[in-house]
């Protein structure tokens, strides 16, 4: 493996992403890790993250001296290329003028491992504050740019080396080539991590976690935990039970087609729970996405906390939580975006064990993983539901009315994106309710009404994501159909704001 020590940049899942990408299997673990502890991990290389911090700030973030005496080949990303430059005897000083965006650099050395056989110019993307001002002895510049003339380093001989830029962003034209150049020519590491290796030791660790133990999952219909069921159920059998919780933020339809769609299927057992009005009766008067967000995840763990006790003899409690749940919801180093629901929601006094098994991986590597177990392609290229439901999609107090515009909305958006045939091209697509009202004319009279807001991204993991670019026909479609069919609504608009800046859901 490689291993990507977390310095806080929102960026760093992203390292880990790129290297399981090229077929070597990476994790992202904390900066405070000991150079034993990597040790006994043994990985071929070792990547510092970029980061916040200034190395020179009173608690920025460091790194156990003896990791760079381990002799595994390290490569720091922008705060880690700082760090490093900063620990072996370098100089780091804050940059004239912060650089965000992309530059141009031009590699000095067209021998150095990472840039082989590339142009010597090349578009990358900066983002950082400080910079290396003198490289550490022993290292030689190997590229250069403009803002930060020391935009790349290298000691050969201790097969250290760092870069100021990004590499693993897409905007850095040859990153994947940079990362690959790193893993295969320094770290010597082969390229043999596949889903089919990562299927055996998932049900091996199950099995040997649960013991015959009974786990309780909580299924919620979309590719995760329909993903996770079929996994645990082939690791444990019968020991699982299934939970299916109506918490009546679903969308329209919704909870019969699960049910037909998974009830009895893949040897699945579910037991579906009504319980519409307890989170209705939690989010009355409840405008804060946070304390929403909290709410409805407590609700969840309650409701399964009472299904349990009835099962009796449950004590692993299977969520299909995400990679990017975990990350967005704020790993010790990484800023809270917003407390996914799944993670951010968990009381402290829970009663299960959790089990997690894809909280290493991304959307689409759960996809692929969903298709390796055999399921059929309609639930694996569903597109992602949030857990809170469309609870974070009625714009600050929930209640039923509003939810009803929102679901009728969502409803008209759906079918008319299927007729249109973008069904499986639109990664995610959904409407939103604002809650305000304005003024508009039907007929010969006056209306002061709600807008609904139309939200469609394209996206490969849920990390970043572009607002999709929908013909305006299929737009004008949508907008007549619900102005007309949907009660209380006179004003439509599309959210045309990619992530960064926004995120995909309102809240
Ligand atoms: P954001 O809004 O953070 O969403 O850009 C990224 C992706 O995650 C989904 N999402 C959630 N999924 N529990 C989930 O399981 C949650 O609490 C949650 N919040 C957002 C969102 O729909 C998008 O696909």
């Amino acid at each position: 493996s490689i291993i990507v020590l977390d310095y806080g940049s929102q960026y760093n899942q992203l390292i880990t992403r790129r290297i399981r990408d090229i077929g070597i299997y990476s994790e992202l673990l904390p900066n405070t890790i000991t150079a034993a502890e990597i040790k006994e991990i043994n990985p071929k290389g070792i990547i510092l993250s970029g980061g916040p911090d200034s190395v020179y700030d009173k608690d920025a973030f460091s790194i156990d001296q003896d990791i760079y005496k381990l002799g595994i080949p390290m490569l720091g990303i922008c705060y880690g290329m700082q760090l490093m430059s900063y620990n072996l005897g370098g100089k780091v000083e804050s940059a004239d003028n912060r650089e965000y965006g992309k530059a141009d650099i031009k590699v000095t050395d067209s021998e150095s491992a990472l840039f082989k056989g590339l142009p010597e110019e090349q578009v990358v993307w900066m983002s950082h504050g400080d910079l290396v001002r003198e490289a550490p002895e022993g290292f030689t510049v190997t590229a250069t740019s403009k803002n930060a003339p020391i935009s790349s380093i290298a000691d050969v001989n201790r097969k250290m080396y760092g870069v100021q830029f990004h590499a693993e962003v897409r905007n850095t034209e040859y990153g994947m080539d940079i990362l690959k150049h790193f893993a295969f020519d320094v770290c010597e590491a082969e390229a043999n991590w596949t889903m089919d290796d990562f299927i055996d030791q998932q049900i091996q660790k199950i099995r040997d976690t649960v013991g015959d133990k009974k786990v309780l999952l909580g299924l919620s219909g979309g590719v995760d935990s329909s993903v996770v069921g079929v996994l645990l159920h082939k690791a444990i059998g019968t020991q699982l039970t299934s939970i299916f919780v109506d918490h009546g933020l679903l969308r329209k339809g919704e909870a019969d087609q699960v049910m037909a769609s998974l009830e009895g299927k893949f040897g699945l057992n579910i037991i579906k729970v009504d319980a519409q009005k307890r989170f209705l009766d939690k989010l009355a008067g409840v405008s804060d996405p946070e304390t929403k967000r909290k709410i409805i995840g407590n609700e969840f763990i309650q409701v399964f906390d009472e299904e349990a006790t009835k099962l009796n003899g449950i004590e692993f409690l299977a969520q299909g939580t995400l990679y990017t749940d975990v990350i967005e919801s704020g790993t010790s180093t990484a800023q809270t975006i917003k407390s996914h629901h799944n993670v951010g929601g968990l009381p402290e006094d829970m009663q299960f064990k959790l089990i997690e098994p894809l909280r290493t991986l991304f959307k689409d590597e759960t996809r692929e993983l969903g298709e390796k177990l055999g399921m059929p392609h309609d639930l694996v290229w569903r597109q992602p539901f949030p857990g809170p439901g469309l609870g974070i999609r009625v714009i600050g107090e929930v209640t039923e009315d509003k939810l009803a515009i929102v679901r009728d909305s969502d409803f008209i958006l759906r079918d008319e994106i299927k007729k249109a045939g973008l069904d499986e091209e639109i990664w995610q697509y959904f409407t939103v309710l604002p809650g305000f009202r304005s003024v508009g004319v039907m007929g010969d009279g006056r209306t002061y009404d709600y807008t609904i807001g139309i939200r469609a991204v394209n996206s490969i993991d849920g990390m970043t994501a572009d607002f999709a670019k929908i013909d305006w026909d299929v737009l004008q479609k949508i907008s007549v159909r619900i102005v007309n069919e949907v009660d209380h609504v006179n004003r439509v608009v599309y959210d045309i704001t990619s992530k960064p800046p926004a995120t995909i859901e309102w809240e």
